[in-house]
């Protein structure tokens, strides 16, 4: 007979989440258990890492791989799938030659200092463009990002390549988390511009512009490794976490991208706030540092700017995401939802947090909560045993939380879809695609967005590696 200790021994690791996946498939209809809510249609866009060799090198950190698209379409009672490799110049040099021709988050081919230098000192020339992290919808155009300035246009059907640059951001490095701007129907983005005199660059990209549109530029000695941005109806938020980068550093030592980041916590986390209509900065906001890849949202309220995000005590998230670490299991840093309140009089920051216990990859009612108070944040978190292991709801009003969670399954990022018509904000759907390593497949996972019920899941044949982020595109 099992006892509980038992079982949790004999349960099955992600490791293959963190594998390769080489095959492409479409497929017309999988195999659907559970009734998917009559209202939604329309198609999942996701892209992630699914390709962690290229020729003899391997790729040493999580945010590496090769990107590949997934769409599943739900049209009818039915979900269609797709996935194909994002044919960005990375992917196809990488092909063509059997090696790795463009360096990636934390893993470089071999460079002499020429070509380094020429890298990071003419922007486009040499940056990679694998678009592993997001994709977002810019007027008519579909595009997937990455933290370089080249995003990768494609077709949201085929998921073929669109062949053509929607834009280039104005720095070397930039977001994959753009804002919608609400006014323009654009995005807001920032870009680092790194030289001799660095800067941050806040621009718009108008839906058909095939250029960016500055908003304001600040100086900046050391730029800070920054993943997301905050954004409210006046303000676009700027939290620097004090992981901090030498430019000439970085163009000279040799080492890949990521590992000439210092973590220098004396420097705090600073807040700025750019105004976006005038483009002026106001600065001087402080707290104790910490660290966080992603902004849930922003808002005023009184003479304060409200922050939430997922933050970690330190930037010890970023080692824990190595490959060979995530592989063997070994523990990963968990974030918690905190809010922080920065307080225009006096620039004082008050930090609280939200809710006990870890979330991250967190989504909220974006299309009606985005620069304007939020009640509910949905996320994935950690189970007994690691990390990405179920998916929680955070009530932000009371701290409570509501999870889903199953033995065996390990969870993505929940992508709300509101249900048309809806009055309450968590009344909506959740999409996420969860790894079975027991079945050693993975499936799409429909639940209730409101008490994380399951609706629906539709199988898929093979393993999907943990992808970062996707959007949900009304049909
Ligand atoms: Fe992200």
């Amino acid at each position: 007979m099992s006892t509980p200790a038992d079982t949790a021994t004999t349960s099955v690791a992600p490791t293959l989440g963190y594998t390769t996946l080489e095959e492409e498939a479409r497929i017309d209809a999988l195999p659907l258990s559970g009734e998917l809510p009559a209202w939604l249609a329309g198609s999942l866009l996701r892209t992630g890492p699914a390709k962690f060799e290229i020729g003899s090198q391997h790729m040493r950190h999580w945010f590496d791989g090769l990107a590949m698209l997934h769409r599943f379409t739900i049209d009818d009672g039915a979900v269609s799938y797709g996935n194909r490799f994002l044919e960005s110049r990375s992917y196809r040099a990488a092909r063509e030659q059997g090696r790795m021709v463009y360096g990636e988050f934390a893993t470089d081919p071999c460079r002499s200092l020429f070509k380094r230098m020429q890298t990071l000192f003419s922007p486009g020339s040499a940056l990679p463009d694998n678009a592993n992290i997001n994709v977002t919808r810019l007027g008519e155009r579909f595009i997937a990002m990455t933290e370089t300035p080249l995003p990768v246009q494609f077709d949201p059907h085929t998921l073929a390549s669109a062949g053509v640059r929607p834009y280039e951001a104005p720095g070397q490095l930039t977001t994959a988390h753009p804002h919608m701007d609400r006014a323009g129907g654009g995005m807001l983005n920032y870009a680092a511009k790194l030289g001799a005199r660095s800067s941050y660059r806040f621009f718009a990209v108008d839906p058909e512009a095939t250029a960016p549109r500055q908003i304001a530029s600040l100086p900046v000695k050391e730029p800070a490794y920054m993943h997301s941005f905050g954004l409210t109806e006046r303000w676009l938020v700027l939290a620097e976490f004090p992981l901090v980068v030498n430019p000439l550093a970085l163009a000279l030592s040799g080492r890949p991208y990521i590992e000439n980041y210092r973590w220098k916590p004396e420097l705090g986390t600073r807040f700025t706030l750019v105004d976006r209509a005038t483009g002026e900065a106001t600065g001087g906001f402080r707290t104790d540092a910490c660290f966080a890849f992603h902004h849930v949202n922003a808002y005023e309220e009184g003479d304060e700017v409200v922050v939430d995000m997922c933050a970690f005590a330190d930037a010890q998230i970023i080692e824990d995401l190595y490959l060979e670490r995530l592989r063997a299991g070994k523990p990963v840093a968990t974030a918690e939802l905190t809010r922080f309140r920065l307080r225009l009089t006096d620039r004082s920051v008050r930090r609280e947090l939200l809710a006990d216990g870890d979330i991250e990859l967190p989504r909220i009612n974006y299309g009606r909560c985005n620069e304007r108070p939020h009640r509910y944040v949905w996320g994935a978190c950690g189970g007994p045993s690691g990390w990405l292991e179920g998916i929680v709801k955070i009530d932000v009003e009371d701290g409570s939380r509501q999870t889903w969670s199953q033995p065996d399954c390990y969870a993505g990022e929940p992508v709300f879809v509101a249900r048309p018509g809806a009055e309450r904000e968590d009344d909506g759907a959740l999409l996420s695609i969860v790894l079975d390593a027991r079945a050693e497949s993975s499936f799409l996972l429909v639940l209730d967005a409101a008490d994380l019920s399951e609706l629906a899941r539709a199988e898929v044949p093979h393993h999907i590696p943990f992808s970062f982020h996707g959007q949900f595109v009304r049909s």
